[in-house]
């Protein structure tokens, strides 16, 4: 498992944002200052259901937060992480979420270009009021969406650095005008679903690749998948992972038994022991050392032929 220390804080408010998205704020019941986090952190949160989900705390952030703030847009075709929040999650009830991690920071530039599509402004949200209350210009936003009803935060984007555009009333948004001169003054952030993810990897293959910053709502799979074999070390079974099964679903139609929550990289629950083969690492949840020797098997897949892997803590048995 993670080893990342765990807080139990309250949701001192609840509000609906639109007609999907729900704002929540979380603060110690203490009054207490919450370890200090920066723009484009997430904490991991285990809702009443027991699904463990990341979300992007909106606000800038500092050295002692008074709260977290995190919004979250109602899946109902979802796995019941965003259901759950909706509806079990009222002011008053406590949560465990974890401490803040941050795998899309912002790191310094002349200028900026954020885009963002649908939730994914949430971690934008942050970056773009740090640098504007700190007077900065050179601050661009391209908030995409798909109508002003479901546009949270939408006030407070109408300034000249703004584009807000609903792809209801006016089709999507064409990107390649604001992409196609790089720039090595300027990062470009964007959070999204993975089709906006794809469109700006398509129009910036002659940025440099250190000004181009890329996180999608969730962690999960990501590029093209290619198939492989897992071979679990206790018995030396072979279980073949086709390209479109997650090295989690594989062992389990194989009969072996992993623990899994989220399946979205983020939690820690299947972590596996790699004793063998190289790893295409997808998660958010392993650090650069803990990817020597383990995998995620809801969402990374090998990059050599074979993957031998066996369990870790938490386990995974025939
Ligand atoms: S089940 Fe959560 S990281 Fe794999």
């Amino acid at each position: 498992m993670s080893s990342s220390p765990e807080l139990r804080l309250r949701v001192s408010e609840a509000s609906d944002l639109t007609p999907t998205v729900r704002r929540f704020v979380l603060r110690d019941a203490k009054g207490s200052a919450l370890p200090a986090y920066e723009p484009g952190a997430h904490i991991v949160v285990t809702t009443p259901a027991g699904h463990k989900r990341s979300y992007s705390l909106v606000e800038p952030g500092g050295a002692q937060p008074q709260e977290y703030v995190v919004c979250v847009r109602r899946d109902n075709d979802g796995r019941g992480g965003s259901v759950s929040m909706h509806d079990d999650v009222v002011v008053g009830v406590d949560l465990l979420v974890s401490v803040p991690v941050n795998r899309f920071p912002l790191k310094p530039s002349p200028r900026y270009l954020f885009i963002a599509g649908g939730i994914g402004i949430t971690p934008v949200r942050a970056m773009v009021r740090r640098l504007r209350v700190a007077g900065r210009t050179g601050v661009q936003l391209l908030y995409l969406t798909q109508s002003a009803e479901e546009t949270p935060f939408l006030q407070e984007f109408d300034g000249p650095e703004d584009t807000v555009h609903h792809s209801d009333d006016r089709g999507l948004l064409d990107l390649w005008p604001y992409l196609a001169v790089p720039d090595d003054d300027v990062r470009v952030y964007c959070c999204g679903p993975a089709p906006l993810m794809r469109a700006v990897q398509r129009l910036t293959p002659h940025w440099r690749m250190s000004r181009i910053h890329m996180e999608e709502f969730t962690a999960g799979p990501a590029g093209m998948s290619l198939p492989f074999t897992a071979v679990w070390a206790a018995t030396g079974r072979r279980v073949k992972v086709p390209a479109h099964l997650s090295l989690l679903a594989a062992l389990r139609r194989d009969g072996i038994r992993v623990e899994s929550s989220c399946e979205a990289g983020i939690c820690g629950t299947c972590r596996l022991a790699v004793l063998g083969g190289e790893v295409e690492h997808r998660d958010s949840v392993l650090t650069e050392g803990e990817r020597l020797s383990s995998v995620m098997a809801c969402v990374s897949r090998a990059r050599s032929a074979e993957l031998v892997v066996g369990p870790h803590g938490n386990g995974g048995s025939v």
